[in-house]
């Protein structure tokens, strides 16, 4: 059986002091049995969060990370130096970090073999643009794209990915996925793994929703054959918020 995960993904909001306070309030309550919780936040709050998140169940994530080791590259963070900081996850391949950062695919696939060489987990984002699902091609591009990010990697390690589905169209715009259109691309892409590696590695690896997630539509994005959790955006900001979102899941 698969482990429900939702990861709040913070995106660039909240201070230092911010993430204290909402690890707080969290405490004790995002923990429900049989769902993982996880936070993925900006750099300089991930170890005041590692700290304060300590003895509870809730992971630390961050968001992006380089897959050289060290050097001269202005401004990035490396799989080591996430590491040191106690995070478990990362997410890559953001479609934020595809348009505004020009991540490809290539850089896609060494940021995910970064990860897997420091201990990380990595969240691996695809989706398409309202434009690629209007001209039908929904699938023709998660495809594209997670065969790209889970290229070169074992079996054993494709297994312990986690993969979110994010329509491009559905983030930040209050206009969700239905459950059933995200379980049909959901089921696409386990079947894609499938090909890629093997059944068991498709039955293992954990795949999630993304887009406009709240705690109003969370169990119907559960209640799906698919769909293992979520990555949630704007409704991961606010405490209550969250707690709700890691209570749906269960
Ligand atoms: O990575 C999560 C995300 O892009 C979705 O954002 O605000 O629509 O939940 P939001």
């Amino acid at each position: 059986m698969r482990k429900p995960i939702i990861a709040g993904n913070w995106k660039m909001f909240k201070t230092v002091k911010e993430a204290r306070e909402f690890a707080s309030q969290v405490k004790g309550k995002a923990e429900v049995d049989g769902v993982e919780a996880v936070i993925c936040a900006p750099y300089t709050q991930l170890a005041a969060l590692v700290d304060a998140l300590q003895g509870t169940s809730i992971k630390v994530g961050a968001q992006n990370l380089h897959w050289e080791e060290s050097g001269a590259y202005t401004g990035e963070i490396s799989g080591p130096m996430l590491q040191e900081t106690g995070v478990q996850y990362v997410i890559i391949g953001h479609s934020e970090r595809r348009a505004y950062f020009a991540e490809t695919d290539e850089t896609v696939n060494k940021k995910v073999h970064a990860a897997f060489k420091y201990g990380l987990t990595p969240i691996v984002c695809v989706g398409e643009k309202l434009e690629e699902r209007e001209a039908g091609r929904t699938k023709e591009v998660c495809k594209t794209q997670t065969a790209g990010a889970l290229q070169g990697l074992t079996a054993e390690q494709a297994a312990q990915v986690v993969i979110a589905y994010e329509p491009i169209w559905a983030i930040g715009t209050g206009k969700s996925s239905t459950a059933e259109d995200a379980n049909d691309v959901i089921s696409y892409i386990r079947q894609l793994v499938q090909e890629q590696f093997d059944a068991a590695t498709a039955e293992a690896i954990r795949i999630q929703y993304g887009g406009s997630v709240k705690p109003g539509n969370i169990r119907e994005y559960m209640q799906m054959s698919d769909i293992d959790g979520a990555l949630v955006g704007g409704a991961s900001l606010e405490p209550d918020s969250y707690i709700q979102l890691v209570e749906g899941a269960r």
